[in-house]
């Protein structure tokens, strides 16, 4: 089930404007023209930013996202047009090849057991052009971020026009390693509904991940920071090498350089 801030109409409808800095997506926008994508995958799009941002510069692009609360929001942005918007997950994707495969906004942490997190790699692979890219980004376990998801740190007052005034805080709710989960929620002053969203995250170490991406078939290039978030992201890239499930391919070694990426989290990035 996907998570209410993504799915629920009402939340759904807010999300850009509860994470309104997406200076994030600046770092994919730059790969792609570092890496020359011309057509791009973007698992788990949520409300489209990137996609119609990359659909406004000529790249031809998928999106794909199982709420479609968030997809509706979506389409009515510029650009939206140009985007091939599919409802669902990665298990259920047309034939593609593309040069890119995007996960932005740490969608991967949200994939919880390991063949939960296979199967969008699987995907990502089988949609990649021999050479293309998987390009993501996950939280450092290290850091221990989660220790801001509290109310005192996270509580923000928004004035959304169309909307009027919204409260809304981050509660963590529970950690218990490698899972964390936490309760965002937002009162609308018009009508004085309160509404919650639940979530549960998964902490992968960077071995873990470089390693199931190796099992996919995916040989990570490198590991970047996040540059509006130095120290405490991971950023992937991943090469797509072999034929998919053949087993033939093999893990680099994956370095930490910068500056890289970000992502809506719990009142922080
Ligand atoms: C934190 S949001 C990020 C959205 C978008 N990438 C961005 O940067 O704004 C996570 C997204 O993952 C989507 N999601 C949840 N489960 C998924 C799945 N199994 N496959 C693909 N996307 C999924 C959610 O619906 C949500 O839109």
């Amino acid at each position: 089930m996907v998570d209410a801030i993504f799915s629920e109409r009402r939340l759904a409808n807010i999300y850009d404007d509860v994470d309104s800095d997406r200076s994030d997506l600046d770092a994919y926008i730059a790969m792609i023209d570092e890496f020359n994508a011309r057509s791009v995958l973007d698992i788990g799009c949520g409300t489209g930013t990137l996609a119609c941002l990359l659909a406004g510069r000529g790249i031809e692009v998928t999106g794909v996202d199982p709420a479609a609360a968030s997809l509706e929001v979506a389409r009515r942005k510029p650009y939206a047009d140009r985007v091939q918007w599919l409802a669902g997950d990665a298990t259920t994707l047309p034939p593609l090849q593309v040069d890119m495969v995007t996960m932005t906004g740490n969608v991967a942490q949200g994939f919880l057991t390991d063949e939960d997190w296979a199967s969008p790699l699987r995907a990502a692979r089988a949609a990649l052009k021999s050479a293309g890219l998987l390009v993501f980004e996950v939280r450092d376990p290290a850091r221990e971020g989660w220790r801001e998801w509290n109310r005192e740190q996270s509580s923000r007052h928004l004035e959304i026009p169309g909307v009027g005034g919204v409260e809304t805080w981050t509660d963590l709710t529970d950690v218990h390693l490698p899972f964390v989960s936490f309760r965002m929620t937002f009162v609308f002053e018009t009508d004085g509904a309160v509404l919650t969203s639940d979530s549960m995250l998964r902490f992968r170490s960077r071995d873990e991940i470089v390693e199931s991406l190796r099992r996919a078939d995916l040989i990570v290039k490198d590991v970047r920071e996040a540059p509006d978030r130095p120290g405490r992201e991971f950023v992937f890239v991943a090469e797509a090498a072999g034929t998919p499930q053949d087993g033939s391919g093999s893990a680099g070694n994956g370095r930490v350089v910068g500056p890289g990426l970000p992502k809506l989290q719990p009142g922080a990035k």
